[in-house]
């Protein structure tokens, strides 16, 4: 293969760990190439967009605030990236660009790997959050044979909105109501930004949660939200929402270089912050 020029585009976007897991795999598969942060304002997005077919980029990952914009500027779209209504990788061929969404495998395969032979069938799965996230985070699981899913979200439109992804599938609980409505329940997602540093806490009482549901938090900034700390104290068992973003980042890595890279732990400890190369 030829070098690789890739990046990831937003705004702001210093933050973003994807260089970090690009140039990790980029360097263990023993490939030349770049991997980038591009800063784009939303109102420069196809001129820069543009720019970067110009330049001769294979490809980029594209975060907040341009997932869902970028949707119109593709020539070509993947079903999964149709169905949930935003791009998060583009691969450009021929300076043509293929929107792709890579974010629900990310969150599908993280619990599939962090729990062993964890299988969604005949699963209720409560969602609190109806955010950008969220909508990927149904595909998922509409892939998997799960028994139902509730949502709930501070803004009940946007809960109702999802409920067309499988209207026989999805029952919206009220945001207020959401503890007393956890008793059946074996998996509970936190999909909201609450719990996350700088934003206020997911202030939630799980004690109706049985001991054998699985808690996730796709927060993971802190790794250990409160939500997570909460259920570790009442024996459930935990995944944190780093694995989600490391699973996410595979497939892309894949569709610019064919060679689907491994999740190592000492990725997780590099992305964390806990190693350095
Ligand atoms: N692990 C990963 O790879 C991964 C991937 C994607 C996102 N994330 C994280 O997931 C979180 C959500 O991302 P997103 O893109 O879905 O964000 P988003 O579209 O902005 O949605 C934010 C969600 O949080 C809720 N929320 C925010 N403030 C709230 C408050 N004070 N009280 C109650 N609910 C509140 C919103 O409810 P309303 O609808 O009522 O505003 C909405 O459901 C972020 O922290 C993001 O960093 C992680």
């Amino acid at each position: 293969m030829k070098s690789l020029k890739a990046g990831v585009i937003g705004h702001p976007i210093s933050h973003s760990k994807s260089p970090i897991i690009h140039q990790y795999w980029l360097q263990q598969h023993e490939l030349e190439g770049s991997y980038k942060t591009i800063d784009i304002a939303p109102e420069n997005l196809e001129s820069g967009i543009q720019n970067l077919v110009s330049e001769g980029y294979d490809g980029f990952n594209i975060t907040i605030p341009h997932k869902e914009n970028i949707l119109t500027l593709c020539d070509e779209l993947s079903p999964a990236a149709k169905i949930i209504g935003a791009v998060n990788t583009v691969k450009i061929k021929n300076k043509k660009l293929i929107g792709h969404n890579t974010d629900y495998f990310g969150f599908i395969e993280n619990i599939k790997m962090s729990i062993a032979n964890y299988n969604f069938k005949d699963k209720n799965i409560f969602i609190l959050g109806a955010g950008g996230a969220t909508r990927a985070i149904i595909y998922g699981l509409l892939q998997e044979k799960f028994s139902k899913i509730y949502i709930s979200n501070r803004t009940q439109g946007r809960a109702e909105n999802l409920k067309e992804m499988a209207p026989e599938k999805i029952e919206v609980i009220e945001w207020s109501g959401k503890e007393n409505n956890l008793s059946n329940i074996n998996l509970l997602i936190n999909t909201t930004s609450l719990g996350m540093v700088n934003h206020p806490e997911l202030e939630i009482n799980i004690s109706n949660l049985p001991d054998n549901a699985t808690v996730t938090d796709i927060v993971y900034t802190p790794l250990l939200t409160d939500l997570l700390k909460q259920a570790k104290i009442n024996n459930n068992q935990i995944v944190t929402g780093i694995g989600m973003l490391l699973h996410q980042a595979r497939p892309a890595f894949e569709l610019w270089t064919r060679i689907m890279p491994d999740a190592s732990p000492e990725l997780e400890k590099l992305v964390l912050g806990e190693i350095s190369v």
